[in-house]
């Protein structure tokens, strides 16, 4: 069995690869951490609970609200034309009784590593904040646990925020290079990939269509949270391309199928400066590299395994996403 420890910025992304991870029966989720991005932390918190409630995993998974701002000065607030009003396109699934832990994200995770040890993968789906305070707290973090695995960055592709800067480590430059410099087991799971597997809005019809009976409510979901802003901005984001990259649920494919993706190990840094440069991964391919911890990056991936993983949880039938 699996054990992961979830953060996330519950937006429309992460609330796929939320899915994925509590559908996968090889898979326990031992708690959720949020964060600020796609929505605030509070309402990722809350996206993630009726979430947990459609998914029925038939367990216990722990919410937990985490910072709302960076390390290093203020946010600007979430991205409404991305994400919509509440972070899942506006949609509103189900509430749920279910309430958050009234506790720190950061002791959280601490205590989640404390409980899971080396059986515990960390995997963060947005900003590292979180995950550098708690490093703050407890240095010896990366000892203690299995691995990390993020979703953000990129090494060769084209950046979403500045011409190599992706969002999430952009959002929090100074946390993410605390995270990559501390030590952990760690992948990245880049643009490099995520742009490479594509959605479509005839996919989603598709997977709406073949859904099981239990998956058809987050089908119905999905298709409705991508509709109005998701696809529209990708559209416009993509050269006019109907279709978005599938950013979050990689890294969870990641977790499960390491298989399906090729990857180099590299020493990195987080540029946290620089105009143009601000949240760039600086991948040192030099002879004598500076001093930086290495940095497992993912730069290729079988796309259409990948695209077959996810829809996979959701459907009895194969379809052909070509
Ligand atoms: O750049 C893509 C990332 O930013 C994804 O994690 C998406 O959910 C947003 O957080
Ligand atoms: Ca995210």
């Amino acid at each position: 069995m699996l054990k992961f420890l979830i953060d996330a910025d519950t937006g429309i992304d992460d609330s796929v690869a939320i899915y994925y991870a509590l559908k996968h029966p090889n898979v326990r989720v031992v708690g959720i951490t949020t964060s600020f991005g796609n929505t605030t932390a509070p309402q990722g918190a809350e996206n993630s609970l009726r979430l947990i409630k459609m998914a029925n995993p038939g367990y216990e998974v722990p919410v937990v609200v985490g910072e709302n701002k960076p390390l290093f000065g203020d946010w600007h607030g979430p991205e409404y034309h991305i994400h919509g009003s509440n972070g899942i396109g506006g949609v509103e699934i189900p509430e749920t009784d279910q309430k958050p832990l009234d506790m720190k994200a950061e002791d959280f995770i601490i205590q989640m590593a404390k409980e899971h040890g080396r059986e515990l993968t960390i995997i963060t789906l947005g900003r590292m904040t979180n995950l550098a305070l708690a490093l703050k707290k407890e240095p010896e973090l990366p000892n203690m646990v299995k691995n990390v695995i993020f979703m953000g960055g990129t090494y060769k592709e084209r950046g979403n925020v500045l011409p190599m800067s992706e969002a999430n480590i952009f959002g929090d430059p100074e946390a993410a290079d605390i995270v990559l410099q501390a030590g952990f087991d760690i992948t990245m799971v880049g643009l490099d990939v995520t742009h490479k597997t594509q959605v479509t809005p005839e996919v989603l019809q598709k997977l709406l269509k073949y859904a099981t009976p239990e998956n058809k409510a987050f089908a119905e979901y999905i298709v409705k949270a991508t509709n109005d802003v998701y696809f529209p901005f990708n559209h416009a984001q993509n050269n006019c391309l109907d279709r978005s990259p599938v950013h979050d649920p990689s890294a969870l494919v990641y977790a499960t199928h390491p298989q399906l993706f090729t990857t180099r190990k590299i020493p990195c840094r987080v540029e946290c400066k620089g105009e143009y440069t601000r949240g760039m991964i600086v991948a040192d391919l030099r002879e004598y590299p500076m001093d930086a911890k290495y940095l497992n990056i993912c730069v290729d991936v079988d796309n259409v395994r990948c695209l077959e993983r996810i829809i996979a949880t959701f459907t009895e039938k194969a379809f052909a996403i070509g």
